[in-house]
């Protein structure tokens, strides 16, 4: 069967981008200048969240289906996590990425970039969080872990 490699493919990929844009916009918002973090801010949603966006599609997606021919208890909370993940990235991630993009690229930089920068880096620690935690129970389904 092809799915599990699609879905692990998709699950790391997406995982990976989160972990990228977390870590770079730590780095640059401590060490960087306005400019550097308007180029981290513009490449985490281009193409950054042209690589993301469709990898968690495509994670959730094989997910569910994967679900449909290997069930239990792991998989149960596997299918739990993913509408907090998938809330989480659209109502708080996508719209803070694309704020601070579009606030870094007119120099704005306040009190609101920052309050919302915080926002999304906790987000963002608490999506990485529940992905990690999806793989770890990923790899326990799979057999690639032991339970
Ligand atoms: C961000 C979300 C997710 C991540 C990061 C993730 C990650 C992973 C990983 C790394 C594996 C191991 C694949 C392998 O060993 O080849 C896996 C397997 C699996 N995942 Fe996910 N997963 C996610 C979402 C879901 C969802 C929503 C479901 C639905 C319940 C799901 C169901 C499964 C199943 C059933 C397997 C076992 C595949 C098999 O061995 O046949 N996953 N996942």
């Amino acid at each position: 069967m092809m799915k599990p490699i699609i879905h692990l493919i998709a699950a790391f990929t997406a995982t990976l981008c989160i972990a990228t844009f977390f870590t770079s916009t730590l780095l640059v918002e401590l060490f960087g200048t306005h400019e550097t973090i308007a180029v981290v801010k513009n490449l985490i949603v281009m193409p950054g969240l042209f690589i993301l966006i469709p990898a968690m599609a495509i994670t959730g997606a094989t997910g569910v289906a994967l679900s449909k021919v290997k069930s239990g208890k792991i998989v149960k909370k596997k299918l739990k996590r993913m509408p907090f993940i998938a809330a989480n990235g659209l109502l708080v991630l996508l719209p803070a990425a694309i704020m601070l993009d579009l606030w870094a690229a007119s120099g704005l930089f306040d009190s609101r970039f920052y309050i919302v920068q915080g926002i999304e880096l906790m987000a963002g620690a608490v999506n990485l969080t529940l992905m990690s935690l999806n793989i770890r129970d990923g790899f326990k389904v799979s057999g690639k872990l032991r339970k």
